[in-house]
């Protein structure tokens, strides 16, 4: 079999994916007859087209990775991928969109909503603590805190060098714990693994605490009530139906433990294979090695 390991990419999380292709590329070296490592660029359709792979491992991350591009050269190509589909990469990449989605199928998601980012720099567009999130990044890439007593709104969202869109995701924080739960799409339905309780070692779970070696400490199974963790799970697997997802999902939740509410903050497509990820962690708590999780990956592609 040859597998070819898209990486790196166009995104601002491109550091990111050419960790999680390095890892998943060295994971399936000597699993399969030849791997094929790709930076993925601009000629990616004629790339592949001459390479011929029996199977694409997309390791790329956020904007035209994550999001139904390289999906449809993939469909387009015929070519066998890993992960979500075009319709449910590019649903789940907007967060706004895949909330509307979420709350109809049952799952409670965050309030708020989008404003126009100047708009969002001018005023507190809600009482603080508030977050203000990009609609469509990832790894925490311009995320701000605007908290409790704050003093004025965030200015650098309005900034002329503001490249995350012109509309920006407010919501109300949500105090308490941050959770996160990978899903394993099997044929016989989705498998939720377990429960994560991730706390960061400063300030909030940001681009820092997720990369940074000992930037976050990673508590697994999570010390929940156990209909909160129950929860967690059947939402989860709730969530990657509801949105269409295939192979692999992970959703991460806000669990405010004093008024006993959970809450499903977004999921991802193309969740981190890094050496500080969530996914990787939680399948080897169930006994999937990093090496039998990517194998999996490979031979659940399709297109
Ligand atoms: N966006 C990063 C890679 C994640 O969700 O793990
Ligand atoms: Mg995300």
């Amino acid at each position: 079999l040859h597998v070819a390991v898209l990486m790196g990419g166009l995104s601002s999380e491109r550091e990111v994916s050419l960790s999680s292709g390095k890892g998943c590329a060295d994971a399936l070296e000597g699993q399969v007859a030849r791997v094929s490592r790709i930076d993925a660029g601009r000629d990616l359709a004629q790339v592949l087209a001459e390479l011929k792979p029996d199977v694409v491992l997309n390791a790329l991350h956020g904007e035209w990775g994550e999001d139904g591009c390289v999906q449809g050269i993939l469909e387009t190509l015929q070519i066998p991928y890993t992960h979500s589909g075009l319709l449910a990469s590019a649903i789940t990449m907007d967060k706004d969109k895949s909330k509307a989605i979420l709350r109809a199928a049952g799952v409670t998601v965050p309030g708020g909503g989008l404003y126009d980012r100047r708009e969002v720099a001018r005023r507190h567009v809600m009482p603080p603590p508030y977050i203000i999130k990009p609609n469509a990044e990832g790894s925490s890439v311009g995320v701000y805190l605007v908290p409790e007593g704050a003093n004025g709104p965030q200015a650098e969202v309005g900034a002329d060098d503001w490249t995350y869109g012109e509309q920006v995701l407010v919501e109300p924080f949500i105090p308490g714990k941050e959770l996160a739960v990978a899903v394993i799409g099997e044929t016989t339905g989705p498998r939720a693994l377990t429960v994560t309780d991730i706390t960061p070692v400063k300030g909030f779970y940001d681009y820092e605490a997720k990369y940074a070696p000992g930037g976050s400490i990673h508590k697994l199974p999570a010390d929940l009530p156990p209909a909160v963790f129950e929860a967690a799970l059947r939402q989860s697997e709730l969530a990657h139906v509801a949105l269409g997802c295939r192979g692999v999902s992970r959703s991460d939740f806000r669990y405010d433990d004093l008024n006993d509410v959970l809450v499903l903050l977004e999921v991802n497509t193309q969740p981190g294979m890094t050496p500080t990820s969530l996914v990787p962690e939680q399948a080897a708590h169930v006994g999937m090695g990093y090496e039998d999780l990517v194998r999996w990956m490979v031979e659940d592609a399709s297109c």
